[in-house]
């Protein structure tokens, strides 16, 4: 019979691709997947460190296979991913039913793992740092499972050390791939039937820099010419290395998607540089004019901190300020987790849970009243959506994805899959709209197939 495994994902779009690697690994040993842990002889968490919570999940779901391993004690359970690289062996010893673990240099050695835990029932860890050549080398060229959109790692890793954050001490430094390999990738995928693609890295604005390769704004001029490829996204941004020219993109290529994810995180400039951020929200605010400039119909969303270290009212102030002249579509709003090793976690703070919170219920509260006038003003208008796929919500149901990223449920044919498609919205929800086909213009996208 053929042995079966189950995947539990968290964490950001990184982890998303990490993850189809994993798949299309253990399908080459002969495994394939189920959906639970029940039905699997393999258990694998893909884990992200990036808040507390986060981890202290990790451990939460672990306990979870505890009894399914009780009662059957050959199931094997292994972690991947950041959690997994920051503790490494210690995992093995705080968790005593747990098989394997893997870093995230590491993805490429499951195999091995997985075959010495299944053959000698031998625990393994494996979390050392590769070096840039090997890595390179390593970059995934994940199969297609007859996808509308994917992800296309440009770039790996971060040099940016901000105060806060533990991804360059969990994904290593900064490499990205040739501009020719990208390209070539690509151009498979179209040939496959995918019609849009994000490009992804920690810092995709700094692709490049090291290699002394194309600029990431000539990289989007290249992908944007590839023939059959309808639309185009990139995450995530780093305002500090938000060029002009890249700026200037959205008001020149036909295929980027009018939507930019640029993390502010504060709007205090004292903040910011205790944060390391290396920019102004005075730099900050200026991108952002240029960008709804050279492109009026752009929708902005962002990442901010709550209760960074030190933060007043004051510093809280002047980001309710950014958040209030940006007019972001959405933002995604946390709470400061301290984390052990980054800079910020040595910092001095005496503010208490109480404030940081009443701060939190207030930004999302401002925040909630723009997100709703973002999407509210879409009510009644037609709108070029790409279709992604069958909806959740039944037969005859289609999701898509407007230029904003705002996902559309309508009724409609399989065979729409693929094509951008007029709909009108008919409902705004909080996450989503409901729509319905039209055949009126919608003066945006245009499908030429
Ligand atoms: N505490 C709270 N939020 C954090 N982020 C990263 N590190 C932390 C931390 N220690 C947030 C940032 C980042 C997003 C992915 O997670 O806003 O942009
Ligand atoms: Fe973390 Fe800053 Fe790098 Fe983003 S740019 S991954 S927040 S260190």
């Amino acid at each position: 019979m053929k042995k079966t495994f189950y995947l539990e994902t968290f964490g950001c779009q990184m982890n998303v691709v990490d993850s189809e690697q994993i798949v299309d690994l253990l399908c080459g040993i002969g495994y394939s997947q189920v959906d639970s842990a029940e039905k699997a002889d393999l258990v694998l968490l893909n884990t992200c460190s990036v808040r507390e919570k986060a981890e202290r999940k990790v451990y939460g779901h672990l306990g979870r296979f505890k009894p399914i391993k009780d009662q059957r004690p050959d199931l094997m359970i292994g972690v991947g991913g950041c959690v997994a690289q920051q503790e490494g062996e210690r995992m093995l010893e705080k968790v005593p039913y747990l098989d394997l673990v893997f870093g995230t240099h590491n993805i490429h050695r499951l195999p091995e793992l997985v075959q010495q835990a299944e053959e000698k029932r031998q625990r393994g860890s494996v979390t050392e740092f590769l070096d840039r050549e090997t890595r390179l080398n390593l970059f995934p060229q994940r199969s297609v499972r007859d996808a509308v959109t994917r992800f296309v790692t440009v770039m790996q890793g971060c040099d940016n050390f901000c105060s806060y954050c533990i991804v360059p001490y969990v994904r290593g430094r900064e490499i990205s791939r040739s501009s020719a390999e990208i390209v070539t990738e690509i151009e498979g995928l179209v040939a496959q039937g995918v019609r849009e693609v994000t490009l992804l890295g920690q810092n995709v604005n700094s692709y490049g820099l090291k290699e002394q390769e194309i600029s990431f704004a000539r990289l989007l001029h290249r992908v944007n010419a590839v023939e059959g490829l309808k639309r185009l996204r990139f995450a995530t941004s780093h305002p500090k290395d938000m060029t002009a020219e890249l700026i200037d993109c959205f008001g020149q290529l036909d295929k980027l998607c009018k939507h930019i994810h640029l993390p502010v995180q504060s709007g205090s400039e004292r903040i910011l540089q205790l944060m390391n951020r290396g920019y102004t929200s005075a730099d900050y605010l200026k991108k952002v004019t240029r960008l709804k400039t050279v492109c009026p119909e752009i929708r902005l969303t962002t990442d901010i901190i709550v209760g960074f270290p030190q933060e007043t009212e004051e510093d809280f102030q002047a980001t309710l300020d950014v958040v209030a002249e940006v007019g972001y579509a959405d933002a995604f709003t946390f709470l400061y987790s301290p984390r052990t090793g980054t800079a910020a976690a040595k910092m001095p703070d005496d503010q208490s849970m109480v404030l940081r919170q009443q701060r939190f219920e207030r930004l999302l509260e401002l925040q909630n009243s723009n997100s709703e006038k973002v999407w509210q003003a879409d009510l009644g208008k037609t709108l070029a959506v790409l279709v992604e796929g069958e909806s959740k919500q039944g037969a005859g149901q289609l999701f898509g994805r407007t230029t904003w990223n705002r996902i559309v449920n309508f009724p409609g044919e399989k065979n729409l899959l693929g094509q951008i498609v007029p709909v009108k919205i008919v409902k705004v929800f909080r996450n989503s709209n409901l729509g319905e086909l039209t055949t009126d213009a919608c003066g945006q996208e245009r499908d030429a197939s």
